[in-house]
């Protein structure tokens, strides 16, 4: 099938790539006329695994990228919108993106084409953009507006797409919903999984896909209650973190414990310094906000934030304890993305408490395995930039933790340790385990389990550490 997928970020480019994968002949339309060309010369602008194998192998090909909303429209049977739904100053979702998209796309409807909403959005969209349409002289009948919600994870996306754990296609008529079961097919009956190219299958993916019809308005909800609810998992944990450290419990042995029965489940259990990234703060003041429009007040949202925010600021308390006063220490900070794998720092947690200790008088060694470009043109010369873990800890008053890379929860601890010049770990995402941090000689704070404290030297030592080899 001929598709449209306007606005190429992390949605737009995942999802064009992926569908062109499953054997369409995707334009991608973005207006950032910098943008389409980088894409035109082959540079891959976000850091997901499988993406540059798919945009090599169907750029030019099944995958083309155009400034040309409107030729890509007359040229499509489906549209999918994917422009950004940034917050507005009160939270909501700025719609104004979506509302120019679907002026144009009206302009352009030359026989039956469906228009589906990507990005996440607020329930009632799908009417707008019906509505929209139609004002600007499109045909009643001649177009759908359905729904389909994409809940790819950063780093993860193409997996999370080509293996996701469900479709949902909201739609109010069966033409259009067949339309999308027909894009989807290789999902739904499983040819994808055959084919000797296909993206390798993930540990633990269910296939084929299983696709839930639903209503326009269902799956609009759909999207909002499912970063809703995770977020409130991870906002939950983190308080449960809290009565821990009060009461000296381990919060990883709950998280086991709880997580293990089946209806709770052990994934988004990992307590931290919070929640961040493009969406789950977005899309709770925006479900949050919708609520209240059509006359709910969700204060069980508030609370999820809230949390949220006080996780980051006892973060901070706890190096300031830590370290007594931070005016001109020298701390080495790893990570800077808002997670792993991922090189976004869009609301990340990391980030903020970066600045929040530049504020304090710190000076900065920061190492992050992919977001470093990024972090560099919002903090320029304020932060040291190392090339590795290792340089960034190299004389450093504490080590803070504040993303899950995998390879920093693989690190050399000996090595770590002689390059400090005290032994202090802060760990805001709990990679380590606590005894051996102590084994090591490591003061070790992380989230909701005992601080280590190694005995105190013996009288008349005078080292905060000794070297090992
Ligand atoms: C998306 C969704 O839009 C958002 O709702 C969801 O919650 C997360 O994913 P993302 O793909 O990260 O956001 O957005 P962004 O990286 O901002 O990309 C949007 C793209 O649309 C940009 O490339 C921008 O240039 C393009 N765009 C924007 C257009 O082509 N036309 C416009 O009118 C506006
Ligand atoms: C999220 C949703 O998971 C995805 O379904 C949706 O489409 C977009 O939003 P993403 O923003 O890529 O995806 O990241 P995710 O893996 O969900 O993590 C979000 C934040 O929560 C990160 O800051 C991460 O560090 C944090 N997190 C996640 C925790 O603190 N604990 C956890 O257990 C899981």
């Amino acid at each position: 099938m001929r598709i449209a997928v306007v606005g190429s970020g992390y949605v737009g480019l995942v999802a064009g790539a992926c569908f062109a994968d499953l054997g369409h002949d995707v334009i991608l339309v973005d207006n950032d006329e910098r943008k389409l060309a980088a894409l035109n010369a082959g540079e891959v602008p976000i850091h997901e695994n499988f993406l540059p194998e798919l945009l090599q192998r169907h750029r030019g090909r099944k995958l083309t990228f155009s400034s040309d909303l409107q030729a890509a429209v007359r040229a499509s049977a489906a549209v999918f919108v994917a422009v950004g739904t940034p917050p507005t100053e009160q939270g909501d979702a700025d719609l104004s993106y979506v509302e120019s998209v679907a002026r144009d796309i009206a302009g352009a409807i030359n026989g039956y084409k469906i228009i589906v909403e990507k990005s996440t959005v607020p329930v009632y969209t799908s009417e707008w953009v019906r509505k929209v349409i139609l004002r600007n002289g499109a045909a009643a009948g001649s177009y759908d507006v359905a729904s389909n919600p994409e809940f790819l994870r950063e780093g993860t996306a193409v997996v999370d797409f080509l293996y996701p754990d469900r479709i949902v296609l909201g739609s109010d008529s069966e033409r259009c919903t067949s339309l999308l079961r027909e894009i989807y097919a290789p999902l739904i009956d499983g040819t994808y999984y055959q084919k000797p190219d296909a993206i390798p299958r993930p540990d633990g993916a269910s296939i084929p896909a299983q696709v839930i019809a639903t209503s326009t308005k269902s799956a609009e909800l759909i999207k909002h209650a499912s970063n809703a609810f995770l977020a409130m998992k991870i906002s939950f944990i983190n308080a449960v973190a809290t009565v821990c450290e009060s009461v000296g419990a381990n919060v990883q042995q709950i998280c086991q414990g709880i997580g293990a029965d089946k209806r709770i489940g052990p994934r988004f259990l990992n307590p931290g310094i919070g929640y961040g990234g493009s969406c789950f703060p977005k899309d709770l003041m925006a479900f949050r906000a919708v609520a209240k429009e059509c006359g709910y007040d969700f204060r069980l949202l508030d609370e999820v934030m809230r949390i949220n925010e006080e996780q980051r600021q006892r973060f901070l308390r706890k190096v300031r304890s830590a370290l007594w006063t931070l005016r001109g220490k020298r701390l080495a900070v790893l990570g800077l993305a808002f997670k792993g794998g991922t090189d976004d720092i869009r609301e990340s947690p990391a980030m903020l408490l970066v600045q929040a200790l530049l504020q304090e008088g710190c000076q900065i060694a920061a190492y992050d395995p992919a977001a470093m470009p990024r972090a560099q043109e919002v903090f320029h010369s304020q932060v040291d930039f190392a090339s590795n873990a290792y340089e960034a800890a190299r004389g450093a008053d504490a080590v803070l933790v504040l993303t899950e890379w995998e390879e920093f929860a693989t690190l050399d601890l000996t090595r770590l340790y002689n390059q400090l010049k005290y032994p202090i770990v802060i760990d805001g995402r709990n990679l380590y385990d606590p005894e051996v941090m102590g084994a090591h000689g490591f003061t070790y704070y992380s989230v909701g389990r005992a601080p280590v404290v190694p005995q105190a030297p013996e009288a008349g030592s005078q080292t905060a550490k000794v070297n090992r080899s």
